[in-house]
C-alpha cells in the first residue's frame, strides 16, 4: 500500500514511517519541517526506493492537491500537528491554523482526490489524535477514557485536536469519506523532541540541572512506547472499521513523579553520579494553568476487535529510551538550540495574573 503520512519528520510520524517501510509499504512523507521536525528521524529509510519526501505545509491547500496528484496514495495517515501543550498556551494561533484549518485542508484535498478516482471503497483517511480531547479523569482507577467518553478538551492544544476529530467525523457522515480515527495516550521513546517530559528529564539529569516537576507531581498519564503506537496505527489503518474510532493506550498509569523517579533510577544504574542520585535534582515548580489531573485509556476495543496490544512494558520502554538518548548524543545536541527548547513555556497567562508568583523566573519544565 502507498501511504501519504503527514508529520513524518516528527516524533510519532517518523516511527510510523520507519515501521511502514519495514512492513513493505511505500511511504510519502509530507512535512513542513517546523521547529519540531528532524529529518534524521527517518535517515534510516530515506534511501529506500519505497520512500519519498514532500516538504509542504498542510495550511497550503494547493500544495496538498499537488502531492496527491503526484503520488497517488492508497491511504492517508494524518499526524502533522502542533503538539506541545505549553506552546499552545503561549500562542494558540498556530494550533488553530495547523490542527484545525490544516486538517480541513487535508480532508478537502483527500476528498477531491478520492472523488476524482471514482471513490474507491478501499481508500482510507486515518486521523491520529490524542486522549487529551476527553478532558481530565478523577483519581478512581476504575474510570478510564473509552471511545464513548464525551469530549471535554481543556487546553488550546486539546481543543484544536478535538475540533479536528469532529471535522473528520463530519467528512465521513456528510461526504462518505472512508475515515478511521485513533486517540492515543502519552507516547515516549527514541527521537522524542527535547522539550517533552521524558527527554528533558534525561537530558537535564545528565547536565546536572534541576528536574522540574509541575505542582506536586501527582498528575497521572498513561504511557505508551512509541513503536507500539506506530504498530497500532498501522493495524487501525488496515483493519479498522469505517468511521470507527479506537483508543490506544499502554495501561501504564504513572504519576509524573513516579515516571521521573523511575528515569532517575535507570540513569543511576547506567550512568552513576559521583555522589548521590539523579533524584536529588528533582525540583517542584508552579503548576501549568488548567493542568489535567489524570488521563487513562481503556484500549479494549482495539485489543478485542483488531488484536493489537502493547509489546513493551513501561519499565523496558523507559530503559530502551534512556539507552537511546545515551547512545545518540549528536541527535539531541543539535536540537537543543532550537527556539524555546529549555525555556519554561506556557506561563504567559500566569505571569499576567497578579495573584501568582512569576513562574517565568522558575526552571523550565516540559510537557509530557
Ligand atoms: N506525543 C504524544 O504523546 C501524542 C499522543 C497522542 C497523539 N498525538 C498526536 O500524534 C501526532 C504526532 O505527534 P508528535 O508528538 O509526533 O508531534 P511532533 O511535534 O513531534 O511532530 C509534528 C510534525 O508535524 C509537522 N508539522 C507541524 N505543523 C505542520 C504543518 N502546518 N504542515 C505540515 N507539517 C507540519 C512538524 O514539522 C513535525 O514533523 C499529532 O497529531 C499529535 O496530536 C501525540
Amino acid at each position: 500500500m502507498k501511504i501519504l503520512i503527514t508529520g513524518g519528520a516528527g516524533f510519532i510520524g517518523s516511527a510510523v514511517v520507519r515501521q511502514a517501510i519495514a512492513d513493505g509499504h511505500s511511504v510519502v512523507n509530507l512535512d513542513a519541517l517546523t521547529y519540531a521536525a528532524c529529518l534524521d528521524n527517518v535517515a534510516g529509510v530515506a534511501d529506500s526506493p519505497n520512500y519519498a519526501f514532500v516538504q509542504a505545509d498542510i495550511r497550503d491547500r494547493a500544495a496538498l492537491d499537488a502531492a496527491f496528484t503526484a503520488h497517488h496514495p492508497d491511504a492517508v495517515m494524518h499526524l502533522a500537528a502542533e503538539s506541545h501543550v505549553d506552546r499552545s498556551i503561549d500562542g494558540p494561533g498556530d494550533f488553530i491554523e495547523t490542527n484545525i484549518t490544516g486538517t480541513y485542508n487535508m480532508l478537502e484535498a483527500a476528498r477531491s482526490y478520492w472523488t476524482a478516482k471514482g471513490k474507491p471503497a478501499s481508500f482510507r483517511f486515518h486521523h491520529i489524535s490524542t486522549d487529551e480531547v476527553f478532558g481530565s479523569l478523577p483519581a478512581d482507577k476504575s474510570v478510564k477514557f473509552t471511545e464513548d467518553t464525551p469530549y471535554d478538551p481543556r487546553s488550546p492544544y486539546s481543543a484544536s485536536k478535538a475540533s479536528s476529530d469532529h471535522l473528520v467525523r463530519a467528512w465521513h457522515e456528510t461526504y462518505g469519506l472512508p475515515v478511521v480515527l485513533t486517540n492515543c495516550s502519552n507516547n515516549y521513546g527514541p527521537f522524542h523532541f527535547p522539550e517533552k517530559l521524558v527527554p528533558v528529564i534525561i537530558l537535564n539529569a545528565l547536565a546536572g540541572k534541576d528536574l522540574p516537576i509541575y505542582g506536586d507531581g501527582s498528575n497521572v498519564r498513561d504511557w505508551l512506547f512509541v513503536e507500539d503506537h506506530a504498530r497500532a496505527l498501522l493495524v487501525a489503518l488496515q483493519r479498522g472499521a469505517l468511521g470507527r474510532s479506537y483508543n490506544i493506550g499502554g495501561d501504564n498509569e504513572r504519576t509524573n513523579l513516579e515516571l521521573v523517579t523511575a528515569l532517575c533510577a535507570i540513569l543511576d544504574a547506567k550512568r552513576p553520579k559521583n555522589e548521590g542520585s539523579y533524584a536529588d535534582q528533582i525540583t517542584y515548580v508552579t503548576d501549568r494553568p488548567g493542568h489535567d489531573a489524570r488521563y487513562a485509556i481503556d484500549a479494549t476495543r482495539i485489543q478485542d476487535e483488531l488484536g493489537w496490544k502493547p509489546s513493551v512494558t513501561v519499565e523496558e520502554g523507559l530503559e530502551r529510551t534512556v539507552d537511546w538518548y545515551l547512545d545518540n548524543t549528536d541527535w539531541w545536541q543539535a536540537l537543543l538550540d532550537r527556539k524555546g527548547v529549555g525555556e519554561r513555556l506556557g506561563v504567559k497567562a500566569l505571569s499576567e495574573d497578579p495573584t501568582m508568583k512569576d513562574p517565568a523566573t522558575e526552571p523550565a519544565e516540559p510537557r509530557a
